[in-house]
């Protein structure tokens, strides 16, 4: 996708596609309109009264001038617009794009950014829109020959000069965490058959040869056994699939600001194990790997954005299977950090892999740790499809995720770590027990086993991605059916600040 800024489209360029972004005002879309200086602006006119147009938030307003379409693209009320407005409008362009069967388009943009106290977000706002809503997983479908596949070539952005550095600055950004973003969804979307854990593996393996500040090691099964991630192990020993410990480092140039790790959880396919699932339950559990997907992207992306931090990416990948060499209720694990889990069912394995993985990310010798985990279906219930339930043991961690979710327009909600629950994890015979003896608040009884497994002085937030991860239906103008990549912004956000 390329871009020029230039300071007078319309004149300058013939553009079939023309849009101009405007807020609630009807005033100031009366004036608009006549400063377009259109032959049938009269009729034009009383169209808006008709169609009751008045710029709220997601309206389109279509002007069909000779070889020209003018969008007017509202965005509500100009106090209340967020950088997830600016992403909607430009994701609501690509459809019209395919609609009229053009691959420019151009945008108009002075009034805006003259007002504006973020340039540079409003830049990166606009690419992510646009780049997003352009994403499609068609590779196992027949390619349709009376359908052209539509993408944006060239953005013509019109501004003036003085907002031109800013505004780039934000867009390359926009267009780096939406590539990161996509890849995650890709990663997502393929089927377990395909995405196993050696294919993360590899995946793995590209970003770090593509990016000179990352390396990455792989850690095979009886290197795993030796090092004491027992309870790992002990889910993937059901699997024909041989499980990988993906360890990613990013070192940044010069003196680190910080150290963090990103923890993802990597079951490439949840049948439940001997505990298995029911049809409906077990139907998408390809995205069981959404966590490791999300920080794949991050990975991708981190050279190019100059992160000034250490990361540290960990993902324990397997598949989880019942078959005659399955782990059974019932069976004790012991874990890397000497803690033994009484495994009551094996459905609940992505936080017994996840034990493991921060165990081995705190000998590292790292004292942030954040991970991503499509972890439990309670989650769902509590708070619907939409939203990650985010859980910290440190406010000021956790008061940064949110800020930096809110600016990349993925939701989150933050749910409290009770010590009084902490014992409806007890087990009779082990440390503890893998499912709580209560089916209620089961998002909260994961996230407290998990914390069990986090060190004294150790920050770090839980991210129960289960909802959002994956879009059974599209999720708005830039997030198409499927995989949603969803974690990959919040983060980069969070990293690059
Ligand atoms: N991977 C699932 C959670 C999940 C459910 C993710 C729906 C995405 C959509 C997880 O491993 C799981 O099976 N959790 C169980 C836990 C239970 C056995 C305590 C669940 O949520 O039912
Ligand atoms: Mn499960
Ligand atoms: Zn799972």
């Amino acid at each position: 996708m390329q871009w020029q800024i230039s300071v007078n489209i319309r004149e300058e360029k013939k553009l079939t596609l023309l849009a101009y972004v405007v807020r609630q005002d009807d005033q100031a879309i009366t004036r608009l309109l006549a400063s377009l200086r259109l032959a049938d602006e009269a009729h034009l006119q009383s169209r808006l009264k008709k169609e009751k147009f008045s710029g709220r938030a997601g309206q389109v307003f279509v002007i069909i001038n000779k070889n020209q379409i003018i969008l007017l693209l509202g965005l509500g009320q100009f106090k209340k617009i967020t950088s997830e407005h600016w992403r909607q409008a430009t994701g609501s362009l690509v459809s019209y794009l395919r609609n009229y069967q053009t691959d420019s388009i151009g945008l108009v943009l002075n009034n805006w950014l003259q007002g504006s106290s973020d340039v540079q977000l409003l830049g990166q706002s606009l690419a992510e829109g646009l780049s997003l809503a352009q994403y499609s997983f068609d590779r196992y479908k027949k390619t349709d020959k009376n359908k052209i596949k539509v993408a944006v070539k060239t953005v013509w952005l019109q501004m003036l000069s003085g907002h031109k550095k800013r505004f780039e600055q934000g867009w390359k950004k926009g267009e780096l965490l939406a590539q990161a973003t996509n890849l995650a969804r890709d990663l997502v979307n393929e089927p377990a058959e395909v995405m196993t854990p050696t294919f993360l593996a590899e995946e793995a393996r590209r970003i770090a040869k593509a990016n000179r500040r990352i390396v990455v090691k792989i850690l095979e099964e009886d290197k795993v056994k030796k090092m004491g991630m027992g309870g790992f192990w002990a889910v993937d020993k059901g699997s024909r699939e041989p499980l990988k410990f993906i360890h990613l480092t990013y070192r940044p140039r010069g003196r680190a600001k910080d150290r963090v790790a990103l923890v993802g959880k990597g079951i490439t396919f949840d049948s439940g194990g001997l505990n298995l699932k029911p049809e409906m339950g077990m139907a998408d559990m390809k995205i069981d790997m959404a966590g490791a997907a999300a920080v794949l992207g991050v990975f991708s992306a981190l050279s190019q954005l100059d992160c000034k931090l250490e990361v540290q990416g960990f993902i324990a990948a397997c598949e989880n299977m019942p078959s005659g060499s399955s782990i059974r209720p019932g069976d004790v694990v012991r874990t890397i950090s000497g803690r033994t889990i009484e495994i009551a069912n094996t459905d609940a394995e992505g936080r017994v892999t996840l034990a493991d993985a921060f165990g081995y990310a705190q000998r590292q010798g790292l004292k942030t740790i954040v991970d991503l985990a499509t972890l439990t279906g309670a989650v769902m219930i509590a708070l619907g499809e939409n939203y990650t339930g985010l859980f910290a043991n440190d406010d000021k961690l956790a008061r940064a995720l949110e800020v930096s979710a809110e600016l990349a327009g993925e939701k989150m909600w933050r749910l409290p770590l009770p010590e009084e629950y902490k014992k409806l994890n007890d087990s009779k015979i082990a440390d503890i027990r893998n499912i709580p003896s209560t089916r209620y608040g089961g998002a909260i009884t994961a996230a407290l086993f998990l914390q069990e497994f986090i060190d004294k002085g150790v920050d770090w937030a839980h991210l129960d991605i289960a909802g959002p991860a994956y879009a059974d239906k599209p999720l708005n103008n830039y997030t198409p059916l499927g995989g949603v990549g969803y974690g990959v912004r919040t983060i980069l956000n969070w990293l690059g600040k």
